[in-house]
């Protein structure tokens, strides 16, 4: 998909990942932690994934204005987990939406802690729903738990049409704000690289850049609890064998090789979480 490259990526604008999705995300310089939520337009129909928290909704709300959507189309807004940097915004989405059958779709585990957004929209289990949205254009989102990664009610959809995986806090990761791109293409002389791994914020002396491996892991080894749930995860996301991986945090990814090492790396560390921690040697 290296034709992403090929469009203007004004920040401030929605940027286009395939056909019918979009990037309405937030570029904050002072941040290490960018989020990103993503739009499916489709036909007359849009759905919102990972909407966003409640400082950001004016942005992302006029990227999804600028994308050509009417808040009146939008008929689900999907929380893959319950965090308030996606879900913070969900009353003002509803109140802007106006719909009396807006969905929210999420999974049984995060349901009792999106309510404490002071939600009034229906919210959908997607078990309950067959695991799948299927849009009136007939085009398919289907939903993959990923449990306790990093919550118990954690999971990704999948956008069928364009091969997009979108991972919520997998594949997240944290680095220099100022030298955040959407769009990852791994460095020649990181594929693969064995070398001991600099801070997120430190410039590497091999490749002459920030290590992007130890975003990812220093993501992860915060964020997600524990080895076991990120290896069930990253076996998941090898089962769905997507073309891109679009991520709630950091970056997008979309070179196959890319794609392959980052699973591999992520799957491949033993000190996630509670498993990085030292045994504990009394109080
Ligand atoms: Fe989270
Ligand atoms: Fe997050």
């Amino acid at each position: 998909m290296s034709h992403v490259l090929d469009q203007n990526l004004n920040y401030d604008r929605p940027i286009k990942l395939a056909d019918g999705v979009f990037w309405v995300g937030y570029n904050d310089p002072h941040s290490g932690l960018q989020c990103n939520p993503y739009l499916i337009f489709d036909g007359d129909e849009a759905v919102l994934i990972d909407g966003g928290s409640r400082p950001d909704f004016s942005t992302v709300m006029r990227k999804v204005l600028q994308v050509g959507v009417e808040p009146r189309q939008i008929s689900h807004l999907i929380y893959q987990h319950y965090d308030p940097d996606l879900c913070g915004s969900i009353p003002n989405f509803e109140n802007i939406i106006g719909r009396p059958d807006l969905k929210l779709i999420s999974k049984q585990e995060n349901i009792a802690f999106i309510r404490h957004y002071s939600v009034r929209s229906e919210i959908l289990c997607m078990e309950a729903i067959g695991r799948r949205l299927v849009m009136k254009s007939g085009r398919a989102l289907t939903f993959h738990a990923t449990p306790y990664a990093h919550l118990a009610g954690s999971f990704t959809s999948y956008d069928t049409a364009s091969g997009i995986l979108f991972s919520s806090d997998l594949f997240g990761s944290v680095g220099d704000p100022k030298s955040w791109r959407l769009f990852l293409e791994i460095e020649r002389a990181c594929a693969g690289c064995a070398a001991p791994k600099p801070t997120p914020d430190e410039i590497c002396g091999r490749a002459g850049c920030a290590c992007p491996w130890t975003g990812f892991a220093f993501f992860h080894r915060q964020i997600m609890p524990c080895n076991k749930a990120v290896r069930y995860a990253m076996d998941v996301v090898r089962s769905v064998g997507p073309k891109m991986i679009a991520p709630q945090h950091g970056s997008v990814l979309h070179r196959p090789d890319d794609i392959a090492e980052a699973i591999a790396r992520i799957a491949a560390m033993d000190d996630v979480g509670i498993d990085g921690v030292p045994a504990f040697a009394g109080a």
